[in-house]
C-alpha cells in the first residue's frame, strides 16, 4: 500500500485537534467513531483511509497491536468477511511521540451503511439488516468452530458499506455484498485472554478518570462485544441514534426470525423493545459522560495549562 510517511508527518507538525479540516496540510473527514478519526490526504492521490489512533506510550504497545490488528484482520477474512485492504503507518513525530495510523482503501462516504438507510425503502433496509446479521453469522461460527479463539465484532451500521454502491439507482439485493471497515480495535481472545490491550481503549480518557471509567465500564464495554446477541441490539439500537426509531419493531421481529430459523444451533433468546430502549438509553449515557469528560479534560489543558490536546473530539453527537 503506497503511504505517504512524509506527508502524515508534515500533517502531525500543524494538526489542529480542535478543527482538523482548518490544518496546514488539508484533509477531509470521512468519518469519526467514538475515538478515532478517519479522514483522507486530499494531497495524496492513493485514495487511502487514515484512522488516526492516538494511544501509544511505547513501542512494546505499538508491535502488539499491530500484531494483534493483522491477525484480527486475517480472522475475520478466514470467517469469510470482505475487509478493504489495509496497513499500518507509524513513527515518532517531530516531539519524539507516537503516531499511529490504521490505514485501508477508501470506500465511497455514501456507501457507508448509516447513510445508506437514509436513501433506500424500508423493504431494502431491512434486507441490509438481515445481510448484516448474515455476516455476523460467519464470525460467531468461526468462534465456534475454533475452541481457543473467541471472535468479536462490532456491528454498527456504520461499519459496514455496500460494495458497488452509487446513489443513482442502486438496490439493494439478496446478492449485494458488504465491506466490513472497523477492525481497527482488534477484538478477539486465544484462550480468553484478550489480544489487545484493553486498557488501550480508555487512553483517550483523561488520566484522572481513567480507574473510574475503568471499574465501571470496562468489562462491559469491550465484553459485549463478544456476545452475538448483545451485538444484535447495538445494531438495532443504532436506529434510534440515525433517527429511524419508527423501524425498530419491525427489526427486532427481523431478527428473531433469523436467530430463530437461520441460526439455531447458536440458542439465542428473543430480543424484545423494552430492552433496546433500555440498552439504548445507558449506552448513550456511558458515551455522553466519556465524551463530556474528555471535553472538560481538553478545557483544562489547552486554556488553563496551556499544553496541546492529542484527540480529535467529534462534535456534540445527536441522539
Ligand atoms: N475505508 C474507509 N473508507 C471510507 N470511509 C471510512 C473507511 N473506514 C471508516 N470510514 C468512515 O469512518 C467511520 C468510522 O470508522 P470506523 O473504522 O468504524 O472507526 P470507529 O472505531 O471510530 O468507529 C465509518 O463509519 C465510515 O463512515
Ligand atoms: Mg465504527
Amino acid at each position: 500500500m503506497k503511504i505517504n510517511l512524509d506527508l502524515l508527518k508534515k500533517l502531525e507538525r500543524s494538526i489542529n485537534t480542535i478543527n482538523p479540516e482548518k490544518g496546514k496540510v488539508p484533509i477531509r473527514i470521512l468519518g469519526f467513531g467514538e475515538i478515532s478519526l478517519v479522514f483522507e490526504l486530499l494531497e495524496d492521490p492513493n485514495h487511502l483511509a487514515y484512522k488516526r489512533i492516538p494511544i501509544f506510550d511505547n513501542e512494546l504497545q505499538v508491535k502488539r497491536h499491530i500484531w494483534a490488528y493483522n491477525n484480527y484482520n486475517e480472522i475475520l477474512a478466514n470467517a469469510g468477511l470482505l475487509l478493504p485492504d489495509y496497513d499500518i503507518a507509524w513513527f515518532r513525530d517531530h516531539r519524539n511521540k507516537i503516531q499511529f495510523y490504521c490505514v485501508q482503501e477508501q470506500v465511497a462516504a455514501e456507501s457507508v451503511g448509516n447513510k445508506i438507510i437514509h436513501e433506500i425503502p424500508i423493504e431494502e433496509i431491512h434486507l441490509l439488516v438481515l445481510l448484516i446479521l448474515r455476516e455476523m453469522k460467519k464470525v460467531w461460527t468461526y468462534s465456534r468452530k475454533h475452541k481457543n479463539i473467541d471472535v468479536g465484532l462490532d456491528g454498527q451500521i456504520s461499519n459496514f458499506a455496500v460494495k458497488g454502491y452509487n446513489s443513482n439507482n442502486y438496490h439493494i439485493t439478496p446478492e449485494t455484498k458488504l465491506i466490513y471497515l472497523d477492525t481497527s480495535t482488534p477484538m478477539f481472545r486465544i484462550k480468553g485472554k484478550e489480544a489487545m490491550e484493553a486498557v488501550l481503549f480508555l487512553k483517550s480518557a483523561p488520566s484522572f478518570l481513567r480507574w473510574l471509567l475503568k471499574a465501571l465500564f470496562l468489562e462491559e464495554t469491550v465484553g459485549r462485544y463478544y456476545d452475538w446477541r448483545k451485538v444484535a441490539i447495538d445494531l438495532i439500537a443504532n436506529f434510534f441514534k440515525e433517527q429511524r426509531p419508527e423501524l425498530i419493531p419491525s427489526l427486532i421481529r427481523l431478527i428473531n426470525k433469523f436467530f430463530a430459523e437461520e441460526a439455531t444451533e447458536f440458542q439465542i433468546m428473543p430480543i424484545t423493545v423494552e430492552e433496546v430502549q433500555k440498552y439504548y438509553d445507558s449506552d448513550k449515557n456511558i458515551w455522553v459522560i466519556f465524551q463530556s469528560v474528555r471535553r472538560f479534560d481538553r478545557t483544562l489543558k489547552t486554556k488553563i495549562f496551556k499544553k496541546t490536546y492529542d484527540f480529535y473530539l467529534p462534535e456534540k453527537i445527536k441522539r
